[in-house]
């Protein structure tokens, strides 16, 4: 048996707004999904919580799961059979990415007890498939930052790269709504986007200027601006019908208690609130907790600017 992690995350800039090519910006949590391996069986299976699928079946689940081994499969030519078994740490339906991280940590256990040499851009694809299966057209961002420990700078289509970030981020996360299904609200803009194509291309761009506010202000340590970033991007989101009252009550409710910025996270329609803190997530969860709003705090710790890769040579 061998076993294999990959971690949740949240989207600090761009949700939908990347699905149209914006770029977005998401960290990894140290929360997520745990997957465990085994090969020799005589049938692949899947055990998820109390629910237990073999590949075979037509449950979206076991769809998901197929999808997935094929891909591996299909690159490695290995077409053992594999029984997982994953656990998860983090809440589901809630914009915490719970999907992508269980498909990344089957990926990479499945990988590991087959015997199958497994690199990012395999494992990536393969969680991919799984993704879309729930959702469709996913953009990836949330696979990409399930592999992912710090920051990363995601746009549709091209390689995730890890950004620079002078402070470590102290947040505080709220479950703030009910679960909502993502390609639920994904269609909900998409249903926007043909209505309204002009005032949507505006509103994406603007979430686009957002994101390189945010970038530089990660690189710079700027964490007030990067709260304005957060609320500016909440706006947006707002915009695009994808926020509700009780989100937006979570989001004000933060910043009456000192965060200096708030935004749903993930698909909105329900699900989790981010809060940028200065310092301690404490105040912000216990504003939240005298809700009724459960919480917890997660922490993007700072990580390094790369090296010049062409210094001056003539610099003293
Ligand atoms: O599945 P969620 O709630 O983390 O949302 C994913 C982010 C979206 O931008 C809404 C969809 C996507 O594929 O990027």
């Amino acid at each position: 048996m061998v076993s294999a992690r990959a971690f949740g995350k949240l989207i600090l800039i761009g949700e939908h707004a990347v699905v149209y090519g914006c770029p977005a910006i998401a960290a990894g949590i140290d929360k997520g999904a745990r997957a465990w391996a085994r090969a020799g069986v005589p049938e692949s299976r899947l055990s998820l919580g109390v629910s237990q699928v073999a590949a075979r079946d037509s449950s979206e689940s076991a769809r998901a799961f197929r999808a997935l081994l094929e891909h591996l499969q299909a690159a490695s030519g290995n077409r053992s059979a594999v029984a997982v078994e994953v656990t998860l740490d983090l809440p589901a339906g809630v914009g915490l990415g719970a999907s992508a991280a269980i498909a990344v940590a089957i990926a990479r256990a499945a990988c590991a007890a087959l015997g199958i040499q497994a690199n990012d851009a395999l494992v990536l694809k393969a969680a991919n498939a799984w993704e879309s299966v729930f959702h469709g057209n996913p953009s990836g961002v949330d696979v990409a930052a399930a592999m992912a420990a710090g920051p990363i700078w995601f746009v549709r289509g091209s390689a995730p790269s890890p950004l620079p970030c002078a402070r470590s981020l102290c947040l505080a996360v709220a479950l703030a709504g009910p679960p909502a299904a993502t390609h639920r609200m994904v269609d909900l803009v998409r249903q926007l986007h043909d209505l309204e194509q002009g005032r949507f291309s505006e509103r994406i761009g603007r979430v686009g200027e957002l994101a390189q506010r945010a970038k530089s202000a990660l690189a710079r340590g700027d964490l007030v601006e990067l709260g304005r970033c957060f609320d500016a991007n909440q706006r947006e989101l707002e915009g695009l019908g994808v926020s509700t009252a009780e989100l937006e009550h979570a989001c004000r409710t933060a910043r009456g208690a000192g965060a200096l910025g708030a935004k749903l996270t993930g698909a909105g329609g329900g699900g989790a609130v981010i809060a940028l803190c200065d310092g301690s997530a404490e105040d912000v969860l216990q504003a939240w907790s005298r809700l009724g709003v459960q919480a917890f705090a997660a922490e993007v710790a700072a990580s390094p600017s790369p090296p010049d890769p062409d210094p001056d040579p003539g610099a003293p």
